[in-house]
C-alpha cells in the first residue's frame, strides 16, 4: 500500500527520527531519506512536501551534504530546520557565515509578520537554539518573518510561501509551540491528507499479509518482547494458523521466564512450541570467556535449533522478522561505523533455507508497535516489557558461564526487577537488571568472615538504546534491593550500583 509521505531529509541530526515520529503523530506518513537520495525519492514518492533537518556541518565548508539544487524547482513545499535553513540560504544565493556569537539553548522568538506557519500562535514566544552559523544575507525573493536577538533571520520564507528555514528545532519539547508549527507546515502550507492511523494500518497490514503469504506457511523465533510477539499476532490475524511460532528456551534466561512466556503467548491464541535447547547451548558455552566468542556461539547455535525445528514443518515460505523502522534506516544509515558488538538474530538463516523474509513492523517506529500491540489485545505486561537481548544473561555473567552462576543472578535480577514494580518504578526505567561480576570480595555475616561474589545492578533511561544515562533512584530504594540480595541469595556479599552513561560505556556489560 502506498502512502504519501512527508519525506524528511536527513542531514546527520540526531533529531531526524523524531522530527519523522512527531509528523506521524501528528497523522501524516513520514519517512527518512538522505540528502543525497532526495531528488529520486521526491520523484518516486510523490511527497506532500519534505523537512530538511538539521546536521553538524557547515554549508560553506568543502563537502558539506547538500541536495541537488533542482529539487527546489519540483514545487514541493520544503521547511529547512537549523541547518536546514541554511542549506536553503546557501543554494538559493543568500550568505551563511560563522556567527560571532553562538547560540545555544533557550530564545526568545518574535513573530514580525502574520505568517501560515505561525497562524493560531502569540506574536512572542520561546524556542530551542542550537547553532554557530548564521544566515547574513537572504537569498532573492525571501524575506524575514521572525527574529531573536542572536539571529534576525530565525525564520525565513520566499513569497510564494512555498519554502521555509527556521533556525531553532520545532521537533523538541523545549520549543513551546513546536507542534502547531510544524502541524501548520504539513496542513496549511503542504496541505497534506491524514493518511496515518494505527487501527487502519492494521487492517491494511492484515490484508497485505493474507494477500502476500497465500496459502503458504510462515515461521517465527519468538522472545515474548513486544516486537515479535505484535509481528506474530498481525500475521496471525490475517493467516491464522499458518504461523507457527518457537520459543527457544537458551538457558539464559531470566527466572520464570519461559514459563511467563508461554502463558502470555498461549492467551493470545498463538500457535507455539516452546524447544528447550538449553543443554545444548551450555554445553557449547563451557570454558568460554570471550564475550563475543559467547555471541558467537549463542547466534550460531540458535540459528541451528531454529532450523531444525522449521524444517519439521512442510510447505514454510517465510521467515517472520520484527524489524523496525530505526533498524532499515539506521543500517542503511551507519556508513563504515566500528563494530561494538555482534547482535544476535536469525540472520543468514533465511538463505540457507531458502526463505522469503517477512517483515511488517519495518515501517513503524516502536511506540507505534506498542500502540498496534494495544489494539490487538496485547498484554500490559509485554507492551512495557524491558527491552532482553538475544544472548539473555550469558553476557551479564562477565566470563565463563556456569549453572550454578546463572542461578545466583537470576534470583539477584529477579529480586530487583520485583522491588523496581513493587516501589512502582518500573515503567520509568528503559531497562534494568543485575550482572554477576568474577570477582569475589570479603564481607562479614553474623561475626563470620565471607568471600562471595559481587552483583552489579545497572538501570538506565533512554529513548532508543543508542544512548542511555544511568536512573537516579532513591537512596532508600537501593538500600532495600542491597538487603534482600545480600540476605536471600547465597554465594553474594556485595552489591554495586553502575553509573555509567552509554556513551562512553554501553548498556550490556558485554
Ligand atoms: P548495548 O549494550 O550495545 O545495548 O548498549 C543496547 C541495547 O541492545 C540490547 N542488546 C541486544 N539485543 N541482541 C539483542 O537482541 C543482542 O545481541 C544484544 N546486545 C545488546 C541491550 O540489551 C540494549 O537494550
Amino acid at each position: 500500500m502506498r502512502r504519501r509521505p512527508v519525506l524528511v531529509v536527513n542531514f546527520g541530526s540526531q533529531y531526524v527520527q523524531l522530527i519523522a515520529r512527531r509528523i506521524r503523530e501528528l497523522g501524516v506518513y513520514s519517512e527518512i531519506v538522505y540528502w543525497d537520495e532526495v531528488l529520486e525519492a521526491v520523484e518516486e514518492k510523490d511527497p506532500f512536501g519534505l523537512v530538511f533537518s538539521g546536521g553538524p556541518a557547515s554549508v560553506y565548508q568543502e563537502g558539506a551534504p547538500l541536495p541537488d539544487k533542482a529539487v527546489y524547482k519540483k514545487g514541493v513545499p520544503i521547511l529547512g530546520i537549523c541547518y536546514g535553513l541554511q542549506v536553503i540560504a546557501h543554494q538559493l544565493g543568500g550568505k551563511v557565515e560563522r556567527a560571532e556569537r553562538h547560540e545555544y539553548g533557550r530564545a526568545k522568538l518574535r513573530i514580525l509578520r502574520r505568517d501560515p506557519l505561525f497562524e493560531g500562535l502569540p506574536e512572542e514566544f520561546d524556542v530551542w537554539m542550537s547553532h554557530a552559523d548564521r544566515v547574513v544575507d537572504l537569498p532573492e525573493g525571501f524575506e524575514t518573518v521572525a527574529s531573536s536577538e542572536n539571529s534576525t533571520h530565525a525564520v525565513i520564507r520566499n513569497r510564494e510561501g512555498t519554502v521555509y528555514g527556521i533556525q531553532f528545532h520545532p521537533e523538541v519539547a523545549h520549543t513551546s509551540y513546536g507542534r502547531e508549527i510544524l502541524a501548520n507546515f504539513i496542513f496549511r502550507i503542504c496541505r497534506s491528507d491524514r493518511n496515518w492511523e494505527m487501527g487502519s494500518f492494521v487492517d491494511e497490514k492484515i490484508a497485505e499479509i493474507r494477500e502476500t503469504v497465500g496459502e503458504s506457511k510462515v515461521i517465527a523465533a519468538v522472545s515474548g518482547g513486544v516486537d515479535s510477539t505484535v509481528a506474530s499476532l498481525l500475521v496471525h490475524r490475517a493467516v491464522g494458523d499458518q504461523i507457527r511460532c518457537f520459543f527457544i528456551d537458551h538457558g539464559l534466561l531470566r527466572l520464570g521466564e519461559r514459563e511467563e512466556v508461554e502463558i502470555n503467548l498461549r492467551s493470545l491464541g498463538l500457535p507455539l512450541k516452546v524447544v528447550d535447547a538449553s543443554r545444548e547451548f551450555l554445553e557449547r558455552l563451557k570454558g568460554v570467556e570471550d564475550p563475543e566468542e559467547k555471541r558467537r556461539i549463542i547466534g550460531n547455535t540458535f540459528v541451528e535449533v531454529f532450523e531444525r525445528e522449521a524444517r519439521k514443518i512442510d510447505g514454510t515460505e517465510f521467515l517472520l522478522q520484527g524489524t523496525l523502522y530505526p533498524d532499515v534506516v539506521e543500517s542503511a544509515g551507519i556508513k563504515g561505523a566500528a563494530k561494538i558488538k555482534t547482535h544476535h538474530n536469525v540472520g543468514g538463516l533465511p538463505e540457507r533455507m531458502n526463505l522469503k523474509v517477512l517483515e511488517p513492523l519495518r515501517d513503524l517506529f516502536k511506540d507505534e508497535v506498542r500502540e498496534i500491540g494495544k489494539i490487538l489485545g496485547v498484554p500490559k505486561e509485554i507492551l512495557t516489557r524491558h527491552p532482553f537481548p538475544g544472548p539473555g544473561l550469558a553476557i551479564r555473567i562477565l566470563g565463563e558461564v556456569t549453572k550454578e552462576d546463572l542461578d545466583i543472578l537470576r534470583r539477584a535480577d529477579h529480586i530487583f526487577i520485583q522491588e523496581l514494580k513493587r516501589w512502582g518504578i518500573y515503567e520509568k526505567i528503559w531497562q534494568a537488571f543485575a550482572v554477576l561480576l568474577p570477582i569475589r570480595t570479603v564481607g562479614v555475616m553474623g561475626d563470620v568472615r565471607t568471600y562471595e561474589k559481587v552483583v552489579a545492578l545497572r538501570a538506565v533511561e533512554s529513548t532508543d538504546g543508542m544512548t542511555a544515562d544511568w536512573f537516579r533512584f532513591p537512596p532508600e530504594f537501593l538500600d532495600h534491593v542491597m538487603r534482600r540480595i545480600i540476605n536471600e541469595v547465597e554465594g553474594v556479599n556485595r552489591v554495586v550500583y553502575d553509573i555509567s552513561s552509554k556513551p562512553p560505556s554501553t548498556i550490556e556489560w558485554e
